[in-house]
């Protein structure tokens, strides 16, 4: 007998290219793949990939170099590259990595099945063409149960100079409100309690759609659509990322205030603390405007868990302006945030400037970043210490099994002594009683 045909699918960067891969697997399962944990065991390897930053881009390479080496023995594996590497590279990738049998962008994700098809049928395919992003009619392969994303707009027209998420995720798409509210009430229905709404600009969410509202503003703003739903039966909790401080507005903050679903943690990354860097950067707001974004999300709910990215070592940045970032991070005081050392990317103005710096002096800013941003994350925990805190239990503690894990509602891990039978999507009371920079331990009640 035939032994069944198996896929691995190995994932590289952000949020939406996880949810692009759920959804190809759901393509793959559909097709009569089963799944394969081990690439070496699999007919199809499918690398989902990231090209943020050049690190990023490097490690698809060398994981490539491995299976087009299997493939020299096995001629009949199939090996697909998908996202953004796929979108950067086009046709160079083929010339590079013969053995390719498929480079697909991320526009492209729902329509594996047929690009496949033309695989099977003996053809190298390469599609990187900008396309309107057909709604996806299969059923995505969720690697959890309990929460899910969804995304709400795909790509981005923002230009901010170091960035190639624009030129590889193409220009704005949102997918209408009664998709996103259908695609929540499928997973409502099937036990899912949180969702995560997504967008690399997600208050960029409804311009591209029709309709304005007496007052003259677009008539599907993430406003409406968190009020449009949050009803959905069965969902518990909502989130939403990404955030962008130049769009952010108090009515989303009052919505947010308003929504018991809707959780109190804002992901907003401010990338630079100096207004020439944000400048440089294009982000179209100043340090002062988002510390005052920030304020008002604390005047309305004081509570609320604030996450960032931000980004050192932007050509030109001199000491003193790297200083600037380190003060907003001391006065915030976030409760996460994601650091990088500036890459300069393909195609993108920055790239090209001179006053590149040194990758001493980026790392070492990396680091004193990162050291700020430990202590300031560990206060920002103790704050839970004896508190009761809401916590979605979504696994056991791989490193402890005779706990559970999930998430407060503003974000932070949480382990407790728990059965993961029994409370595996459960919304449990735990009482606090350590805490540690990025994560808390406590007791349920
Ligand atoms: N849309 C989001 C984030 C997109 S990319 C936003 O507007 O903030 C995720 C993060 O990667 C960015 O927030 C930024 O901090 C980082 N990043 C993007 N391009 C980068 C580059 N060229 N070098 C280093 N970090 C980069
Ligand atoms: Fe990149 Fe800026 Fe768009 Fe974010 S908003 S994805 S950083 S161009
Ligand atoms: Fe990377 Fe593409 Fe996301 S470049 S960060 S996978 S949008």
């Amino acid at each position: 007998m035939k032994s069944p045909y198996r896929y691995h699918i190995t994932t590289f960067g952000c949020q939406m290219n996880k949810a692009d891969s759920e959804r190809m697997a759901g393509i793959l399962e559909n097709m009569g793949f089963e799944y394969s944990e081990d690439p070496n065991h699999a007919n199809l390897v499918l690398y989902n990939t990231c090209t943020i930053r050049d690190n990023a881009e490097q490690k698809v390479y060398s994981y490539l170099g491995r299976q087009a080496k299997r493939k020299h023995k096995q001629p009949d594996l199939t090996l697909v590259v998908a996202g953004c590497v796929a979108q950067q590279e086009g046709e160079t990738l083929l010339r590079r990595v013969p053995e390719l049998d498929l480079v697909m962008g991320p526009q492209h994700a729902n329509r594996l099945r047929d690009l496949l098809e033309q695989v099977f049928d003996g053809n190298q395919v390469v599609a990187t063409e900008a396309i309107q992003i057909a709604e996806d009619i299969t059923k995505p392969r969720r690697d959890s149960s309990i929460t899910a994303w969804v995304n709400v707009i795909y790509g981005c027209n923002e230009r901010c100079t170091y960035c190639v998420v624009p030129s590889v995720r193409g220009k704005e798409q949102s997918r209408t409100p009664e998709a996103i509210r259908t695609e929540m009430e499928v997973l409502g229905q099937q036990g899912y309690q949180e969702i995560t709404l997504l967008g690399q600009n997600i208050d960029a969410y409804g311009r591209d759609l029709p309709g304005v509202t007496e007052s003259g503003r677009h008539k599907h703003t993430l406003t409406d659509l968190l009020y449009y739903v949050h009803d959905v039966p069965g969902i518990e909790r909502i989130r939403f990322a990404t955030s962008h401080p130049r769009y952010f507005t108090e009515r989303l903050i009052r919505a947010c205030n308003e929504l018991p679903k809707v959780c109190e943690h804002f992901h907003i990354p401010f990338q630079s603390g100096d207004n020439e860097v944000l400048k440089a950067m294009s982000r179209g707001y100043t340090h002062q405007k988002y510390r005052r974004i920030i304020d008002k999300i604390r005047e309305y709910m004081p509570d609320a868990s604030i996450s960032a990215d931000a980004i050192v070592g932007f050509p030109g940045e001199t000491e003193a302006q790297f200083e600037n970032t380190l003060k907003l991070v001391e006065d915030i005081g976030f409760d996460q945030l994601n650091t990088a050392a500036y890459s300069p990317r393909p195609g993108t103005p920055a790239a090209h400037w001179n006053e590149q710096l040194s990758e001493e002096v980026k790392s070492d800013r990396l680091q004193r970043l990162n050291r700020l941003v430990a202590v300031k994350a560990a206060e920002r925990s103790q704050r839970y210490l004896g508190r009761i805190e809401e916590v979605l239990v979504e696994d056991q503690n791989p490193k402890d099994t005779t706990q559970v894990m999930g998430r407060t509602r503003g974000n932070r891990l949480t382990f407790f002594t728990g059965d993961i039978q029994e409370l595996k999507g459960q919304l449990v009371k735990v009482k606090i009683t350590q805490t540690r920079a990025f994560s808390l331990t406590g007791n349920k009640e």
